[in-house]
């Protein structure tokens, strides 16, 4: 299927590694120009290596920590300036790294969720906005969790802050649908990404085996999908894509679970 982006001009926030990666990589395998942000200047610099062979004709890295909303400001300057001033797709990837009981998190902790999950999506969505207006189509796939839908007792300020980002991305979807700018979030299960398969290397068990890691996510956070393995990164990308996608034209303001199935909706 052909997404219609050849030539879009995109921007992964998150896209040096894990699901924002596989993201960015169908977009470019679409023909999209990318670009990824990330915090680590080696990352982005492999991550643009991989979209280019992918096909992107103009990809770039561009560093900044999304809790600075001075830098994401500049970098949504710098991509208005290499795109002439327009953005078809923004996808928001960056998740916070918040695990405690809530008898464990201190103040600093619960702040730091909702700097990174949910500020850093408010700072790239208002720095990226008058560029997506510009655009002639555009459309924001913001990252939430399948954890705010099935509480986990070590997750609270983690699944807070993503239920927070789901809900402020609603909200976006009706403040842009008269532009016809697209919202949507998606709501991955366990994902086997770098991120996962470090936990899972910290309580002893092997993240590249699949079947393993949902085992073990089942005993820690008691999350089960209803397939018996975690998923990949490659299993999101399409999804991703497809919803940030020209294609996607009666979608918005949903949140779609890509989760290995869940007794959730
Ligand atoms: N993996 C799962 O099972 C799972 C399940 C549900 C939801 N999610 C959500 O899905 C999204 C992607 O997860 P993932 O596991 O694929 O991610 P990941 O492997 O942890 O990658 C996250 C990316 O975001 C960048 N990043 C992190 N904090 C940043 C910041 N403050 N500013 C700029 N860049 C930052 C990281 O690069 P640097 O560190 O170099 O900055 C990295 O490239 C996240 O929002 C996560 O919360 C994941």
């Amino acid at each position: 299927m052909d997404l219609g982006l050849k030539d879009a001009a995109a921007v992964v926030v998150g896209g040096g590694r894990g699901m924002g990666l596989a993201s960015a990589r169908c977009l470019a395998e679409d023909g999209a120009r990318v670009a990824v942000v990330g915090r680590t200047q080696a990352v982005l610099d492999e991550a643009v290596e991989t979209l280019a062979r992918c096909g992107s004709p103009d990809a770039v890295g561009l560093v900044a920590d999304t809790t600075d909303a001075d830098a994401m400001q500049r970098v949504f300057d710098e991509v208005g300036r290499r795109w002439n001033g327009e953005l078809n797709v923004l996808i928001n990837a960056v998740g916070p790294d918040a695990v405690g009981t809530f008898e464990d998190l201190t103040d600093d902790q619960w702040r730091a969720a909702f700097d990174g999950g949910v500020m850093g999506m408010v700072h790239c969505v208002r720095s990226a906005l008058p560029l997506l207006r510009n655009a002639e189509w555009a459309r924001i796939v913001n990252f939430s969790a399948h954890s705010t839908q099935r509480q986990s007792v070590i997750l609270p300020a983690y699944t807070a802050a993503k239920a927070a980002l789901t809900s402020v991305s609603k909200n976006l979807s009706l403040l842009l649908a008269p532009d016809e700018i697209m919202v949507n979030v998606v709501s991955p299960g366990s994902i086997a990404s770098e991120a996962l398969r470090g936990w899972a290397a910290s309580v002893g068990v092997d993240g590249n085996d699949p079947y393993a890691l949902m085992a073990a996510i089942d005993e820690h956070f008691g999350h089960p999908a209803h397939l018996p393995r975690a998923g990949s990164p490659d299993e999101i990308g399409p999804v991703v894509a497809f919803l940030a996608s020209r294609r996607n034209s009666y979608m918005t303001g949903a949140n779609v679970n890509v989760d290995g199935g869940s007794d959730f909706t």
